[in-house]
């Protein structure tokens, strides 16, 4: 095969177009991302109409023989009103396991806070199977009072359970008993799981998208996403169910809530510690439309209006002038945010859409014009429901809508034949964010991250980057899933309580992110196919960057350059067959290698191998 990357210089590439889409989906917030170790901390689970059967007190067992009930007579607080009594004698009490036992390491600071009342004291241990880690006393006290201690952990363990027991006869109330390692990302407090935020800080993301999804939506607007109820103290964030209680694999998650402690405050600190932009979106007075029909109708719509205004100055605002702004510089953040994009609604469709967003656009185009909007597409990347988004916006121009969403799960023959997609898309159409997409191999049931579906996801992301003046931004979705408690697959990064797996499409995105060239070149090519490409050239580094897919066999390549080259570096992603997928037990079965080497004049021979994502930097 021949390559030939001009120096015809077509297109800039935005160095922040590959981004990330986080939603709380497969347990990616509470028990994943959110570094909180104790489930139901504030005994808040109620039932729902996906899991009827659900219990305040879910998540935690009584021990010792004791009386152990849901109560809400006189709570800490009315927004979460729940909290826990045990009665009983001596060693009475109640039990928690975290998200499937908590992990803890020897040697490493712990904060464990509770709010407790009672006649009797209590006694709080973090134990293992045969091992106690940690030991906390708390002594009577007739009214709530809040008590904090710092423990550094005396045992590595894997299975611990938090033990709360009386020590006396008597009785005493606990709410909000919560449980963090100190050494969250960035040391923050009410923070991120150290492991998968630095997986996140890998792939060196220029955006991030929150909270998802169609957890934006709700399953009906009842349980729809509220940011103004994720914000200020964490006690006072009112517990909702997920709307992924149940999902596309068909497991029924009984114990799925948000609990809110990453909120949006926590989201746009995130952002803060990635160096990357923040892409809130917002629900647009719509419930999501594969569930129900729900819509914010007349006046009803304004409350929705008024969330995005307010989180913008949430954000932006200034801390004298405006509450929200103010709230944020009593969180800790006085600087603003300084969010400049907004997503208006997620994968909803049709006329009510269109009237809705239209209606939220007039509002924010008057008193926040530098705020971009995005739009969607609904959640195919065809078909009517597409085609009708796409004349409905066809003129108008950047200020009505700077971005559309398209989505796409698609399978890999899909993503193939699509790999070409944007090369004839109307360049004066509204710029593309393909805000949610992955390779879906099968119909039902789990689908795997292999190395096909990854190589599939590079093919396409080819497309994207030969036409970054029409796909401005990217990003994989679903980010994380917790083992064994996925309700959608395949996803990027999947975590246990102590071990963060990244798959095959994680490095693809690594890959394409920390290799993005300045400005893309024209390339002409000769082959036989099978080979998917984008070329450009890194004005910070100096180097020409070829991206290759092989999704064939090995193909030996004759490279002519523009200029003179010296040196190259091969990043090289590749397995032995299409099906090869990482696991807990063989993480870097599918991983990256590198490989620096000098060479000379114009013309470079490379090798692609069967199977396999190439990134070749060549100065
Ligand atoms: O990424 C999983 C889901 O796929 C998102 O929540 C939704 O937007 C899409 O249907």
């Amino acid at each position: 095969m021949k390559i030939n990357i001009t120096d015809r210089r077509l297109t800039d590439v935005d160095p922040r177009m590959i981004g990330l889409f986080f939603e709380d989906i497969n347990y990616g917030a509470d028990g994943g991302l959110y570094a909180e170790m104790i489930e139901n901390r504030s005994f808040e689970f109620f039932p729902t109409k996906v899991t009827p059967d659900v219990s305040p007190i879910d998540a935690w067992e009584a021990v010792g023989g004791a009386e152990f009930t849901a109560e809400t007579a006189s709570p800490i607080n009315e927004i979460n009103p729940g909290y826990a009594k045990i009665k009983g004698k001596k060693g009475a009490g109640c039990a928690n396991s975290g998200y499937g036992g908590m992990y803890l390491e020897k040697g490493k600071a712990y904060d464990f806070s509770l709010y407790a009342r009672g006649t009797a004291g209590l006694s709080v241990r973090v134990e293992g199977k045969d091992k106690s880690a940690m030991e906390f006393e708390i002594k009577p006290c007739a009214e709530w009072k809040k008590y904090e201690f710092e423990g550094i952990c005396a045992e590595t363990l894997y299975d611990a359970r938090l033990f709360i027991t009386l020590d006396g006869d008597g009785e005493a109330d606990i709410d909000f008993v919560s449980l963090f390692p100190r050494d969250t990302f960035n040391m923050r407090k009410n923070g991120l799981r150290r492991d998968m935020a630095e997986a996140l800080k890998n792939i060196r993301p220029g955006f991030l998208r929150f909270p998802g999804g169609c957890i934006v939506e709700g399953n009906g607007l009842l349980n729809r996403y509220r940011w103004k109820e994720s914000v200020g103290d964490v006690e006072k964030r009112r517990c909702n169910w997920n709307r992924w209680q149940d999902g596309d694999v068909g497991v029924v998650e009984k114990n799925y809530f948000q609990s809110l402690g990453l909120g949006f405050y926590e989201y746009f600190l995130l952002c803060e510690d990635l160096s990357c932009e923040p892409l809130p979106v917002l629900n647009c007075g719509m419930g999501c439309q594969f569930q129900c029909d729900e819509t914010a109708d007349g006046e009803e719509l304004d409350e929705y209006i008024r969330d995005a205004l307010d989180l913008i100055e949430f954000a932006n605002g200034d801390p004298d002038k405006n509450e929200w702004a103010n709230l944020r510089r009593e969180m800790g953040h006085k600087e603003p945010f300084g969010l400049k994009y907004l997503g208006i609604g997620n994968e909803q469709w049709g006329e009510k859409y269109f009237e809705r967003y239209e209606k939220f656009q007039k509002v924010l185009a008057e008193k926040y014009p530098e705020i971009r909007l995005v739009t969607s597409s609904g959640p195919m990347p065809d078909g009517k429901r597409f085609d009708e988004a796409k004349a409905w916006l066809k003129g108008k121009g950047e200020d009505f809508a700077y971005l559309v969403d398209e989505h796409f799960y698609k399978s890999p023959e899909w993503m193939f034949e699509n790999a070409n997609r944007y090369d004839s898309y109307d360049r004066s159409g509204t710029k593309v964010f393909a805000g949610e997409y992955a390779c879906h191999i099968g119909e039902s049931g789990p689908k795997p991250n292999s190395l096909e579906a990854a190589l599939a996801e590079a093919a396409v992301m080819t497309g994207f980057e030969r036409n970054a003046d029409v796909v401005k931004c990217a990003a994989y979705a679903p980010l994380f899933a917790r083992e064994g408690h996925t309700q959608w697959t395949p996803d990027l990064i999947f975590v246990n309580n102590h071990e963060v797996l990244l798959t095959p499409s994680y490095h693809v995105q690594a890959m394409f992110s920390n290799n993005l060239p300045s400005y893309t070149l024209e390339i002409e090519r000769e082959d036989d196919g099978d080979v998917f490409i984008s070329a450009g050239f890194d004005e910070k580094s100096g180097e020409y960057i070829l991206k290759l897919v092989n999704r064939g066999g090995k193909k030996d390549i004759v490279l002519t350059l523009p200029t003179e080259a010296e040196e190259l570096t091969e990043i090289t992603l590749t397995g032995n067959e299409l099906g090869d997928i990482n696991t807990f037990s063989e993480k870097e079965k599918v991983a990256p290698k590198s490989l620096t080497r000098k060479v000379g004049g114009r013309e470079i021979m490379l090798t692609a191998q069967k199977y396999s994502f190439n990134v070749y930097k060549i100065r």
